[in-house]
Parts: C-alpha cells; structure tokens; sequence
C-alpha cells in the first residue's frame, strides 16, 4: 500500500489510486489502471497535467525558476562544467572521471567526419533550403548509414549504445557546419584533432589555405549556450524523441524526430523568431510598442517571441543566465549589438506590463541566445541548429531511457472522438 492514495469517485464507482512521490517531492496520482476500471480516461489537452514517465536524468521546478540535471543545479555546471562534461553527465549519470572524459573527447573526435557518400546527399537540397529540414533529413540518414548501430533492436542497440550516441552528438554538430557552408556555397571542411566547440568553429569559420584562429572567448561563450540547452525535462521535442524510441525505433530515426519537434516557433525556432522581431524592431525605429501591443491580442502568430514558458511561472533560470552571459560575451569581444539594448528595453517594457505580469510571462532561454549567437558569428537561420545540437545529449538520455525499461510500453495517448457520429456511405453520383 502506498503512503498516500488517491480517491476518484464516478458514477457509483469508486477507485483508488497510489499516490507516486519523486525525489524531490513531486507528486502523482497512478491512475494507469483508470480506464481498465471505469472505462473513463482523463483529457489532458497538450499533456500539460500528465507525467508520461519516470526520468532520472533533469529536474525541473517550473514555480521557483529550478533546474538541476542528475541534481547539479544549472548555475554550477554553468559556472564550472563545459559542454561535453554536461552531456556526459546528463547521459550517463555522474560526472565523469578523467580517463571517462577522455574516452568521450575520443569516440566524439573519432567520428567527427561526414563519410564522402553521406555528403553527396547535400547536393541534392537547394542552397536556400531550410537549416532545420536539411538537419531533419539528415539525422534521420544516419540510421542507413550506420545500419549496425540502428537496428531498431533495443538489445543490440543498446549494446552499442556508447558509439551510437557520441556519433550522434559529434555528426550532428559536423552536419549543423556542413548546412551552415552548403547554404553560403563554400567548400567543406573537414575536422581535425580538435576538443569539441573548437572543432565546431574551424568546421564553420576556417577557409580553405586560411584556418580559423580560435578566441578563447568565443569558444567559452559558444560552450556555454550548447550546455544551457542541453537538457530540459519532457519539452515538445524530447516526448517526440521518447514517442518514437518507444515503439522500438532506434536512437538515430528518434533523434530525427526531435529534430523536426524541436523546428516549430513555439519551441527551438523561437530563438529565429526573437531575432527577427528584434531585428524588425531596429528596422522600423519602433521602440517595441507595437509587438508588446499585438502581443495582448491573444493570437498565437503574434506572441511575444522568447516570453513565457510551458512550464516556468517566475524565471526560466537559463534565462537568467544567458542574459548576464549576453553582456559580458559582447564586451569580451569588443562589440556592441543594438539588438541588446533593444532586448533590455522589451523586456524591461513587458514586465511592468499587466497582461504580462498575470499570466507569469517571463524571458525565457531564446530571449538573449539569439545575441549571443550573433556575436559568434552564426547567421540567425542557424540558431536552431544551434540548439539541435546543444540539446542532442538530453534526447540521447531520454531515449536511452526508454530502450533501457524492461516494462516500458509503446506510448499510446487516447483521444475523445468528437467527428461526425456513425453514418451510411453515399454513392459518387448521389452527393451534394
Ligand atoms: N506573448 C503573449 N502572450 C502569451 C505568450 C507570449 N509569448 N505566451 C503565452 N501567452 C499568453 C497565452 O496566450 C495565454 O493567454 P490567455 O490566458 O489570455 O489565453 C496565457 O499567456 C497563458 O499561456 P500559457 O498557457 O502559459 O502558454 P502555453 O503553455 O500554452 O505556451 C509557450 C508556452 C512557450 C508556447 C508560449 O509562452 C509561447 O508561445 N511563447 C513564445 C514562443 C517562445 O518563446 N517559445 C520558446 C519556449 S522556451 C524554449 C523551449 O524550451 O522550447
């Protein structure tokens, strides 16, 4: 029997339910057995109330701003750990040791290359293809080109699950290059012994006889945002990539998935869209009066890109944290980015506002990232990709989660049919 139970009464039916506590208190009722038992499901629209599973790897207190992966909280690795450190962590557990950390930096050095064959697909896209769609297609090619670590066997998959997934996150971040230099029609460059965020950056910026010479502070700020993204709870993309692994897809054509989750604007494209309403803002000479208006409006096509959260309701802590990073990157490098001020002054503008401040509409992660992408360097159609690759290790977890769970089953929400009731077929020349 379980410390706290769950009474639901319908009809002249009562039943009751374990009460599910986590580590951090969170509770639930365990209603898996509601239907069997009274034939009724809940409607959660959007699945806004409903834990669709057990995870150990990110915790996440939308209320008090909280976000800690495997209990670290986000401060600390963002103040202590870089990129490759944070992924090891959020997809094995622990931080690692010296010799883990290097057998990582290994397998992601050792398979940074895109195979001659695999690039010839580039020829087939046009040159203004979307970053997200090229990216999409191409994780999702992975499962052809690796068909011995993608046998939509969880056992086997499983067993190779190491290289599976630092191939993952290292070609998902040579691919991400590989778009960025199809779209401007340069020569790719291949990767070299390099750690991880300065292989990136050579992948991107070198040019052919003149290679990129590395900012410290370029690679310290471009390390930064990859770890900020990578992880967040059950977001919009990482569900998708536990929906798909679910029915016993391998971790290549779910990572794909989430790819193509995570392009929407009201998740990862959000930070393209924050840019280019900055960016429209500095155009028309506007002091953000008119978005803020149109915002108010309550059209989902007119929403204050980069404000609100699914789930925080007082600070989205990456937020804070890319903000104050924002700043300092800019002064770092010399620059300055009117874009900035103009964040400032929206923000500062939104939360004096009382549309904004009652529904607890904050700056969320995509409010600053796209400033600080813009001072590396990256073009604002790249910014996605940016977060694909940042968030790769927290979908790897998640999905190796689900193929870890002996009782896991294929994920399978009901509905509430509400179309036409059941009528007779009619006949081509007796309709209308
Ligand atoms: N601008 C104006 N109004 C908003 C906004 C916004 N950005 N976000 C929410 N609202 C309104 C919404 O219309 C609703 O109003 P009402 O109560 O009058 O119907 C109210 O605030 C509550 O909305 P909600 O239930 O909190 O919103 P949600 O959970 O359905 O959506 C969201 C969350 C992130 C999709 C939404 O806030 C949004 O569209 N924000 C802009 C897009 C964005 O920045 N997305 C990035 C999210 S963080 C990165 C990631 O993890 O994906």
């Amino acid at each position: 029997m379980a410390a706290k139970n769950a009474l639901i009464k319908i009809d002249d039916k009562e039943v009751t339910y374990p009460v599910m506590t986590g580590t951090e208190g969170e509770q639930a009722i365990d209603a898996r057995n509601l239907r069997k038992d009274t034939g009724y499901i809940f409607y959660d629209q959007g699945y806004g109330n409903t834990g669709s599973c057990e995870s150990q790897v990110t915790f996440l207190d939308g209320d008090n701003g909280i976000l800690r992966h495997r209990g670290y909280p986000i401060e600390q690795l963002a103040a202590q750990s870089e990129f490759v450190e944070t992924a090891y962590l959020v997809i094995y557990g622990e931080l690692p040791t010296a010799s883990q950390r290097q057998k990582f930096g290994d397998l992601l050095r050792d398979n940074a290359h895109i195979e001659p064959q695999m690039q010839r697909l580039f020829e087939g896209f046009p040159k203004d293809a979307p970053p997200m769609g090229m990216l999409s297609s191409l994780v999702g090619a992975l499962a052809a080109y690796y068909p011995a670590l993608a046998t939509n066997n969880f056992e086997k998959d499983l067993q190779n699950f190491d290289l599976a997934a630092a191939l993952a996150i290292s070609k998902i971040r040579t691919l991400g290059t590989l778009i960025y230099r199809h779209s401007r029609g340069l020569p790719f460059m291949h990767p070299k012994d390099l750690p991880f965020c300065e292989n990136f950056l050579h992948m991107m910026f070198s040019e052919p006889y003149k290679d990129y010479v590395e900012i410290p502070e370029v690679t310290k700020a471009l390390n930064l945002i990859l770890l900020m993204h990578a992880d967040h709870e059950q977001n919009c993309s990482t569900s998708t990539v536990r929906m798909v692994g679910s029915s016993g897809a391998n971790l290549f054509t779910s990572l794909a998935a989430g790819v193509n989750a995570l392009s929407g604007p009201l998740h990862g494209g959000a930070n393209v869209a924050v840019m280019q309403m900055l960016q429209s803002i500095h155009d028309e000479g506007d002091d953000g009066t008119r978005f803020i208006a149109a915002a108010k409006g309550g059209s989902k096509s007119n929403r204050l890109m980069g404000f609100g959260h699914a789930v925080y309701r007082n600070f989205d802590p990456r937020a804070r944290v890319i903000g104050e990073a924002c700043g300092l990157v800019l002064k770092k490098l010399g620059k300055s980015d009117p874009l900035l001020d103009i964040a400032h002054n929206l923000e500062q503008a939104a939360l004096k506002d009382d549309y904004f401040i009652s529904r607890k509409l904050y700056p969320n992660v995509d409010f600053y990232s796209g400033i600080i992408f813009r001072a590396l360097g990256i073009p604002t159609n790249m910014f996605t990709v940016m977060f694909a690759i940042g968030r790769s290790p927290g979908w790897i977890a998640n999905w190796r989660e689900v193929a870890s769970n002996p009782k896991g089953r294929i994920y399978r929400p009901r509905q509430i049919y509400v179309g036409p009731a059941k009528r007779d077929y009619v006949p081509a020349g007796k309709r209308g």
